[in-house]
C-alpha cells in the first residue's frame, strides 16, 4: 500500500489536537476537524504555542517548526476528508456518536482510505460494522500526549486485513512510537489493567479509607508511578474514565468492573478534572500543567 501522506483528524480537544502536533511535525499534511468551532481554534493556538516551545527550546529549528505550521489545515466541513489517507478519530467517547460519524467518513472517504479509531475501550468491530470497508477500520490508540508519550496501541478489529495494520504500524514508528498489538476486546491491554486500577483508587476515597493526597502519594512513591491514580484520572478527565468503565463492565460482564458511584457523582456533577478546572482536585487557582504522564 503507498505511503499514507495525508492524515484527517477528527477531534481537536486534548487527543485530536497532539496527534495533529506529532503529524504536522513528521511532515505530514493534516486536515483537523471538530464539529465545534471553537474547540477548533482551541486546537490551533495549542499546536501553534507548543510549537513555538519546541523551537525556543531548541528541539525543533525555526524552518522546521514553520513548516510544520504550514502543513495543518483546519477544515470546517467533513467532505474536504476526500483527500486525507488515513482519517484518525478523537472526537467524545461514545459509541452511538463514534459510529455516526464513521458511517459518514465512509461514504466521504476515498475507497483506499484508511479509517483509524484512537478509541480508549470501544470496539473497533462494531465502529467498522457500520462502514463499507471493515478490513480498512483499525483502532490507533495513542496515549495522552500524544506527541510525548512513545507508545502507540494498535488494535486488529474482527476484518481488519494485514496490509492495514502493517501500513498503520509503519504510520505509528514514521510518528516515532513503539507499537503494541491488541485484539479487540474491551479496554484493549493499557486500560483493562489501568482504569480499574483508577476505579480502585475512587473507591478507596469513596469508602474512606485514605484521603486523595495519601492515596496519589502511596501509588507515586509506592509504586513509582509519575502520578497518583486520582490525579492522573482528573487529567485523563473524569468522563472519559466513567465511560472506559462502563464499556468494561458491559463489554466484559463481571461486577469487578462497575463504576465507583464516587465517580459517577463526580461526572454528574461536571467534575470531569483539569480541562474543568475541577475534579478530584481543584485547579482553578493553579490552570492545567501540561506534565507528561503514562496514562491511556
Ligand atoms: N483523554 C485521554 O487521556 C485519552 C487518551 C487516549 C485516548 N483517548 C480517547 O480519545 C478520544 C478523544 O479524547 P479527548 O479526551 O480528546 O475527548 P474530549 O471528549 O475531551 O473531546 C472530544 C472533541 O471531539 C469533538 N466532537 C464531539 N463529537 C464530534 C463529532 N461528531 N464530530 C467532530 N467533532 C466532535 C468535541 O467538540 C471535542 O472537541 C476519546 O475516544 C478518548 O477515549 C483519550
Amino acid at each position: 500500500m503507498a505511503e499514507r501522506e495525508v492524515i484527517g483528524v477528527v477531534g481537536g480537544d486534548q487527543m485530536g489536537s497532539g496527534i495533529a502536533q506529532l503529524a504536522i511535525v513528521a511532515g505530514l499534511h493534516v486536515l483537523l476537524y471538530d464539529s465545534d468551532s471553537e474547540a477548533l481554534a482551541r486546537a490551533t493556538n495549542s499546536i501553534s504555542a507548543s510549537i513555538s516551545r519546541l523551537v525556543a527550546k531548541g528541539h525543533l529549528s525555526q524552518p522546521a517548526g514553520d513548516n510544520a505550521m504550514k502543513n495543518l489545515k483546519c477544515i470546517q466541513n467533513l467532505e474536504e476528508f476526500r483527500a486525507a489517507d488515513v482519517i484518525i478519530e478523537a472526537i467524545v467517547e461514545s459509541e452511538d456518536v463514534k459510529k455516526k460519524l464513521f458511517s459518514e467518513l465512509d461514504k466521504i472517504a476515498k475507497v483506499s482510505a484508511i479509517l483509524a479509531s484512537n478509541t480508549s475501550s470501544i470496539s473497533i468491530t462494531r465502529l467498522a460494522s457500520v462502514t463499507t470497508r471493515p478490513s480498512q477500520v483499525i483502532g490507533m490508540h495513542f496515549m495522552n500526549p500524544p506527541p510525548i508519550m512513545k507508545l502507540i496501541e494498535i488494535i486488529r478489529g474482527a476484518d481488519t486485513s494485514d496490509e492495514v495494520y502493517i501500513t498503520i504500524k509503519s504510520l505509528a514508528e514514521r510518528l516515532g512510537k513503539t507499537v503494541i498489538c491488541s485484539q479487540d476486546y474491551p479496554g484493549f491491554i493499557v486500560n483493562r489493567i489501568l482504569m480499574p486500577m483508577i476505579n480502585e483508587a475512587f473507591y478507596t476515597l469513596y469508602t474512606g479509607v485514605a484521603t486523595k493526597e495519601d492515596i496519589d502519594t502511596g501509588m507515586k512513591l509506592g509504586t513509582n508511578h509519575p502520578m497518583g491514580p486520582l490525579e492522573l484520572a482528573d487529567f485523563i478527565g473524569l468522563d472519559v474514565c466513567l465511560s472506559i468503565m462502563k464499556v468494561l463492565h458491559e463489554g466484559l460482564g463481571d461486577n469487578k468492573y462497575s463504576p465507583c458511584p464516587l465517580l459517577v457523582q463526580y461526572v454528574d456533577a461536571g467534575r470531569f478534572g483539569r480541562k474543568k478546572g475541577i475534579g478530584v482536585y481543584l485547579y482553578q487557582k493553579e490552570p492545567a500543567k501540561s506534565k507528561p504522564s503514562p496514562s491511556l
